[in-house]
């Protein structure tokens, strides 16, 4: 199956406005034929992204939402408040929401519910800690983030989302999981998503992997059988970096 090739960056807390416009400014002449490329600024940074962006194949998203329409939630941002300014994806659980703001599966569910309500698609993360796959725990737990987060959705609700899987002893730490690791893990991931909505809708779906993706890795992370792109964080804040892998993911 020809699933077109994903590439999102994950700016976290990191870059000012006046620095996003400028690391912008030169994004806009990367080529994007083949990929699609997603890059997150924080909220701040979201509407002048967009602008910029405006008649760019280069896709503006959000780094989070919240789980309710509005009311008395300081400093929460909801759905409707970037559908305004022209968000049309959200990432929703990740390992850092889910450990530093504990965000459990079953929050996670409300947002993915409400995102999707919203009409906003989802780049859903999930991923294991080093203890539980030194456990052997790992699928078990990746089972249970998808069946409580993601699941609850319906056949119509997940067709445009998409799952990133990013070991949480990865992130950040230089340490990728190795090819045969992130193959597996992927391959497990679509055996479930088939099992759940059946065959069709497991060969469309694209898993993205996250996880010290470098220039120097992306290649061949990129080439596995059931790996469509990747979330990429530290990289992405490297102008050079971030090009050299959305070519890599080129082909
Ligand atoms: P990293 O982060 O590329 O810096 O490991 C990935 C992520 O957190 O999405």
């Amino acid at each position: 199956m020809n699933r077109k090739k994903m590439v999102a960056g994950n700016w976290k807390m990191n870059m000012t406005n006046d620095e996003s416009v400028n690391f912008i400014n030169q994004l806009k002449s990367t080529l994007v034929k083949n990929v699609d490329v997603k890059i997150a600024p924080s909220f701040t940074n979201l509407y002048n992204a967009i602008l910029l962006l405006d008649s760019s194949e280069i896709e503006v998203i959000a780094q989070n939402i919240h789980y309710e329409d509005k009311g008395a939630f300081t400093g929460e941002i909801s759905a409707e408040m970037l559908k305004n300014i022209g968000v049309k994806t959200v990432i929703i659980g990740h390992s850092e929401r889910r450990k530093y703001f504990n965000e459990t599966d079953s929050i996670l569910s409300k947002k993915v519910k409400k995102a999707v309500d919203n009409s906003l698609k989802v780049i859903f993360c999930i991923g294991e800690e080093l203890s539980e796959r030194e456990n052997g725990n790992h699928f078990e737990l990746i089972k249970n983030q998808l069946k409580t987060g993601l699941f609850n959705l319906s056949e119509q609700e997940i067709q445009n989302t998409v799952i990133a899987y990013e070991p949480v002893w990865a992130i950040g730490t230089g340490k990728t999981a190795n090819n045969h690791q992130i193959q597996e893990m992927h391959e497990f991931i679509r055996q479930l998503v088939k099992d759940k909505y059946g065959i069709g809708f497991s060969e469309k779906i694209r898993i993205l992997y996250g996880g010290s993706v470098k220039p120097i890795n992306a290649k061949d992370i990129f080439s596995l059988d059931d790996v469509d792109g990747g979330l990429i964080g530290g990289a992405s804040l490297n102008i050079s970096d971030f090009n050299s892998i959305v070519q890599a993911a080129n082909g």
